[in-house]
């Protein structure tokens, strides 16, 4: 939630601060604002809105910060939009997380006589930066930087600007923020995708890092080893292509990403499907003995992610015979939860930021769980965090509606779950080869489903006026028509609700009335298919519009309802994937028909990094 860059160098900051805030718009779009220095003087634009709202109005210098903020702590106006400034005027700073006790900080430093202008927590934290430099005479501000994030209690990536100095003063603690390492100039960024076109060497600070930046040189200092301590960190350098973050001719990056499936799902698994590779690899992150006497596995995660999770629960029950249970990341550290030395704890994320889940992490660390995740963003908090994990390769996921990160997901998770049913004895070394060799079509079945493009924008067109909707589906299905109606409701602001079929008939089907559009999920090769088939007769019965996903070839199903789209026939662990596709589609489609902002639906930022 929100993004920051930071520019010290040679160069105007000005174009590169606010090219790599659009970069970063994916984080929030609420408001934006820029502030640099030159002639003894800290400038400051801001504006509501998009990043190009700050574009008339050019700063001059050749160091700056810049923030697009996700509104936690006051409405989108332009007093609460970052950089916030002390009274003089001479420091600025942009925050990204939430500073939890800000209100006692704010009410002590009324007291010293500040005065607030906007309602954030950021403000508090200048204002605390301001007061410990006062109060040492203006003599040190890195010690002063110091001095205030010890009062903190809270999540920040935060970046200052000090008028006395030619420097940027950087910490993290929960918010993520990297140096990006140019040629006789530094970049900071909540993702190196701000910076890239400049640089491809990249220092990613770590919780309590406090990092200081002069055009020529950087010092990294960590807040609990004192103000001299210099620390040492490996570079990394950045291999992914700059135009994985380009819509490279698609309207949408939702639209790009859709299509980009088939690739990023070769990727997912290119290399991974050998059985004999598979067992070793995983045996390295989990040990055999450890897994041999697992017999309980929780998920935790959030979003699109958690509807993974729902997937993963009903393969591994299925297929290794081992009980899963799955949380809302959001809710686990709330509840008491039971989890211990003997379960095995698996987060999965994309962005490997959100809060809710890097929290039930902690927890379940705390409490001595084995702990796995499922991540796409390449060391990423959770990434780190976690004890052992796999990456999902699917590239940069820009659009906020999640798409390829999900499918991606899912196809990481079979794996996982096939190589696991394995080493339990629950599948058999045949069994387990063909499934893992079925992993391999997956790519060219997701093309297949592209087919259906014009169908289904045929159908947006009467989703398109709708007020609310139904997405259904039985077993492994469910968790897609969760999916399905989680993309739609995101980008397209049409409610919606999902629910297992069979449980229309128990409160749900009070609200269908004629026309009301009921998505349904019916796989020809499901052993309830004549159930499914009820079900949906049911809706039908009361007028509902129902749009049938079937497997190709079903010809029974186009007899009784008003849209079929159809994909390959598949595998029931496959289905979550082929589905989705078209769920996807019609989404995007829905929304694009009702004029929404599809990469930037409103009130939503691409990674929670906030509780
Ligand atoms: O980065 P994560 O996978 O941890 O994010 C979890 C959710 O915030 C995310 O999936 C969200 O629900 C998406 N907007 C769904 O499209």
């Amino acid at each position: 939630m929100c993004g920051i860059t930071a520019y010290i160098g040679w160069k105007e900051a000005f174009p590169i601060l606010v090219n790599g805030l659009e970069r970063l718009e994916y984080r929030g779009y609420d408001s934006a604002g820029v502030s640099t220095f030159s002639d003894d003087e800290l400038h400051i634009n801001k504006a509501v809105g998009k990043v190009i709202n700050l574009k008339h109005k050019v700063l001059p210098g050749s160091i700056g910060i810049a923030h697009t903020r996700w509104a936690t702590h006051g409405s989108p106006t332009e007093a609460n939009a970052h950089p916030h400034q002390n009274k003089e005027k001479s420091i600025a700073l942009v925050h990204n997380g939430i500073i939890e006790n800000y209100a006692s900080l704010k009410k002590k430093m009324q007291e010293k006589g500040y005065q607030f202008y906007s309602q954030t927590d950021s403000e508090v934290l200048t204002k605390v930066v301001d007061y410990f430099y006062k109060k040492n005479g203006q003599s040190d501000f890195q010690k002063a930087v110091m001095d205030a994030l010890h009062e903190v209690v809270g999540a920040y990536g935060i970046v200052i600007l000090n008028k006395a100095e030619n420097k940027l003063y950087a910490a993290r603690k929960g918010s993520p923020l990297c140096l990006g390492i140019g040629d006789g100039e530094y970049f900071i960024a909540s993702d190196p995708a701000a910076f890239l076109e400049h640089t491809r060497r990249v220092l990613y600070l770590e919780d309590d890092d406090v990092l200081v930046v002069s055009s020529t040189s950087y010092d990294l200092h960590n807040l609990c080893e004192g103000h001299d301590k210099c620390l040492d960190r490996n570079e990394t350098h950045i291999e992914w292509d700059l135009s994985a973050m380009e819509k490279n001719g698609y309207d949408h990056f939702m639209l790009k990403e859709i299509y980009e499936q088939p690739e990023s799902l070769r990727n997912c698994i290119a290399g991974r499907t050998n059985l004999n590779h598979a067992v070793e690899k995983l045996q390295r992150k989990l040990p055999e003995d450890f897994v041999k006497k697992l017999d309980r596995i929780v998920f935790a995660a959030c979003g699109t992610s958690w509807h993974a999770a729902l997937v993963a629960k009903t393969v591994i029950e299925k297929y290794c015979r081992i009980p899963v249970d799955v949380e809302y990341a959001s809710e686990f550290r709330y509840k008491k939860p039971i989890i211990g030395p003997k379960d095995l704890f698996i987060v999965i994320s994309q962005s490997g930021e959100t809060a809710d889940t890097l929290a039930a992490l902690d927890e379940a660390k705390k409490n001595g769980a084995k702990t796995f995740a499922f991540v796409n963003v390449v060391g990423s908090s959770i990434a780190r965090e976690v004890a052992a994990g796999t990456y999902i390769r699917a590239g940069p996921e820009i659009g906020v509606a999640s798409t390829k990160a999900f499918t991606g997901q899912v196809l990481s998770i079979l794996k996982f779950a096939f190589t696991l049913g394995y080493i339990k004895g629950a599948l058999s070394r045949e069994e387990t080869e063909k499934k893992l060799d079925s992993l391999t079509t997956v790519p060219e079945l997701v093309k297949e489903c592209y087919e259906e493009e014009e169908n289904i924008k045929k159908i947006a067109q009467e989703f398109k006026d709708a007020k609310s909707c139904f997405f259904l589906g039985r077993g492994i299905n469910v968790p897609t028509a969760l999916e399905g109606s989680l993309k739609m409701k995101e980008i397209s602001y049409i409610h919606s609700e999902a629910f297992p079929a069979a449980e229309m008939k128990h409160g749900p089907i009070a609200l269908l009335e004629d026309g009301f559009p009921v998505v349904t999920i019916i796989p020809k090769n499901d052993p309830i298919y004549e159930k499914i088939l009820s079900n949906v007769q049911e809706v039908k019965a009361r007028s509902a519009k129902v749009v049938a996903l079937v497997q190709r070839n079903d010809h029974e199903v186009a007899n009784f309802v008003d849209h079929v789209i159809r994909v390959p026939e598949v595998p029931d662990y496959l289905q979550a994937i082929v589905f989705s596709i078209p769920l996807q589609l019609l989404a995007y489609y829905t929304a694009l028909a009702r004029g929404c902002e599809i990469d930037q639906p409103r009130n939503l930022a691409k990674s929670v990094t906030v509780e």
